[in-house]
C-alpha cells in the first residue's frame, strides 16, 4: 500500500513552465517577467518555484509582500532582483538594503527614512515609487507621487528604479477602468519624463492586464494568478494556462452508520439513509474551508464524495455510499483531477464566494508541497511558446 502524506499539495513545475511560456509568446519575448512570489507564492512554495524558474531563466525578478519573504529567498540563494511590492514598516527597513531588495515608496516621509537608513549603511536603496490610478490602496495620486519621485530622484543614497502602479480590476470581462488607469499611468510617466527625470522601469500589468490589455505592460509585468493556473476567465489566451496545483488527503477511517446518524459539531447534517462515511484528515487549518460544510465534494476512486457536517480544524467527513470499494487508505483529491472527474480553485473560489486566490493561499503549514519535476530539456514549444517558435522556424528557414 502506498504511504501518502497525511495531506500533500502536489505542485506542478511544468505547468508553471508552459504557463510563463503562454505569458512570454504573449508579450513576445520584448518584457521582462517579475513572478510575483507573495505568500509562498500563493500557496505553491516560493523557494522551489524560484529556483525553478530561475534555473529556466523563465523570471527575471521577483515580487514578494513583506522584508520576511525576501530574506527568506535571499537566505535561500535567490540572488536574483527582488521588489517589495507592498509597504514596508520601519522595522523592516535595515534589513531589505542591506541584502539589496528593492522596496516600493508611497510617501515623502517614507523616502526621508529611507534615505537615512541607506546612508547610515552607505549603502544605496532602490526604491519603485508606485502612483495610485485607481487601485485606492497604497500610492499617492499621481501629482503627489512626481514630488516623491523627484526626490527619489535627487537622493544620492536612493536610486530610482522603477516607477509602478496596479490594476484593480482586470478579471472583469469590462475593461474601460483597467484602461482609465492605463491612461492615468501613461500620462505619469510622462509627467516624469517632463520633469527631467530620467526614465526608470515602468510596470503596471498584473495577469489580467497581460492576458487582457496588450498596451499595458510596459518594460515588465508582474505576474502571479495566471502562472499559478488559477486565473478565473478561461476566454483568449487565459484557455491555455494549466492549473499547477492540486490537493489530496487521505481516507483515514471509515465507518457504516445508520439513517438518523448526525456527523460533526452542531449536527449540521444527519444522515438520511443507510450509509459509508469516511473521516479525511484535512480540516481548514489546512485551508479546507469552513464554508465547505455540507457543501462540495471530494474525489475518490474517481467518483465525486459529498463532504458532510461542519468542516472542522483537523477533519472532515465525506459521504462514501456512492463509492463502491472505498477503503481506508485511499487517495482524496480535494483539489485537482482524478479520472473524468475534476474540482479546479476557480470552481471552489465561486462556490466559496471569494477568489481563487484565496484559496490556494490558505493552505495550511501542515500541507506537505510535493514538487512535481519538470522534465530536464523542455521540448521547444513550452521552452519559447507557439508564436515565439514560429519566429525560430522563420529564422532557421531562413538560415538555409
Ligand atoms: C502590486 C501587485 N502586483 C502584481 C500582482 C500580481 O497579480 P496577479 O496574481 O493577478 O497576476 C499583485 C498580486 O496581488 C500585486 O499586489
Amino acid at each position: 500500500m502506498k504511504k501518502w502524506p497525511r495531506v500533500w499539495a502536489e505542485v506542478d513545475l511544468s505547468a508553471i513552465s508552459h504557463n510563463l511560456a503562454v505569458i512570454r509568446n504573449r508579450l513576445r519575448g520584448r518584457r521582462r517577467i517579475m513572478l510575483v512570489l507573495k505568500a509562498d507564492a500563493y500557496g505553491h512554495g516560493a523557494i522551489a518555484v524560484a529556483r525553478h524558474v530561475l534555473a529556466r531563466g523563465e523570471a527575471q525578478a521577483f515580487g514578494v509582500g513583506d522584508s520576511e519573504e525576501a530574506l527568506e529567498l535571499r537566505q535561500a540563494g535567490v540572488d536574483a532582483p527582488i521588489l517589495i511590492l507592498g509597504a514596508i514598516v520601519d522595522g523592516e527597513m535595515k534589513e531589505v538594503i542591506q541584502h539589496d531588495v528593492a522596496v516600493c515608496v508611497h510617501s515623502r516621509s517614507r523616502v526621508r527614512l529611507l534615505e537615512r537608513e541607506a546612508r547610515r549603511q552607505g549603502r544605496k536603496c532602490r526604491v519603485h515609487v508606485m502612483v495610485d490610478t485607481g487601485m485606492g490602496r497604497l500610492g499617492p495620486f499621481p501629482e503627489t507621487a512626481l514630488e516623491v519621485a523627484r526626490a527619489v530622484a535627487a537622493s544620492e543614497w536612493l536610486e530610482l528604479e522603477g516607477i509602478a502602479t496596479h490594476f484593480s480590476s482586470t478579471q472583469s470581462a469590462d475593461d474601460s477602468f483597467t484602461r482609465q488607469q492605463l491612461v492615468r499611468f501613461s500620462e505619469f510617466r510622462k509627467s516624469v519624463q517632463e520633469a527631467g527625470i530620467p526614465l526608470p522601469i515602468c510596470h503596471a500589468a498584473n495577469s489580467g492586464a497581460v492576458l487582457f490589455e496588450e498596451q499595458s505592460a510596459f518594460d515588465l509585468v508582474r505576474v502571479g494568478a495566471a502562472v499559478y493556473g488559477i486565473f478565473a476567465r478561461r476566454d483568449g489566451d487565459a484557455s491555455q494556462l494549466r492549473p499547477s496545483l492540486s490537493l489530496h488527503t487521505q481516507v483515514i477511517y471509515l465507518k457504516d452508520v445508520p439513517s438518523g446518524t448526525p456527523i460533526s459539531y452542531n449536527r449540521l447534517f444527519t444522515t438520511r439513509r443507510k450509509t459509508r462515511i469516511a473521516t479525511l484528515p484535512i480540516g481548514y487549518n489546512d485551508g479546507l474551508s469552513y464554508g465547505l460544510s455540507n457543501r462540495g465534494h471530494v474525489l475518490i476512486r474517481g467518483k465525486q464524495a459529498p463532504i458532510v457536517g461542519a468542516v472542522s480544524m483537523d477533519y472532515c467527513m465525506v459521504d462514501v455510499g456512492e463509492v463502491p470499494g472505498a477503503r481506508a487508505g485511499d487517495p482524496v483529491t480535494v483539489i485537482g483531477a482524478d479520472g473524468t472527474e475534476s474540482i479546479t480553485v476557480p470552481q471552489m473560489a465561486e462556490m466559496l464566494h471569494t477568489v481563487p486566490y484565496e484559496i490556494t493561499c490558505r493552505l495550511g503549514r501542515r500541507v506537505k508541497r510535493v514538487h512535481l519535476p519538470a522534465r530536464k530539456h523542455p521540448s521547444l514549444a513550452a521552452a519559447v511558446g507557439p508564436r515565439e517558435e514560429q519566429v525560430l522556424a522563420a529564422e532557421r528557414v531562413a538560415e538555409h
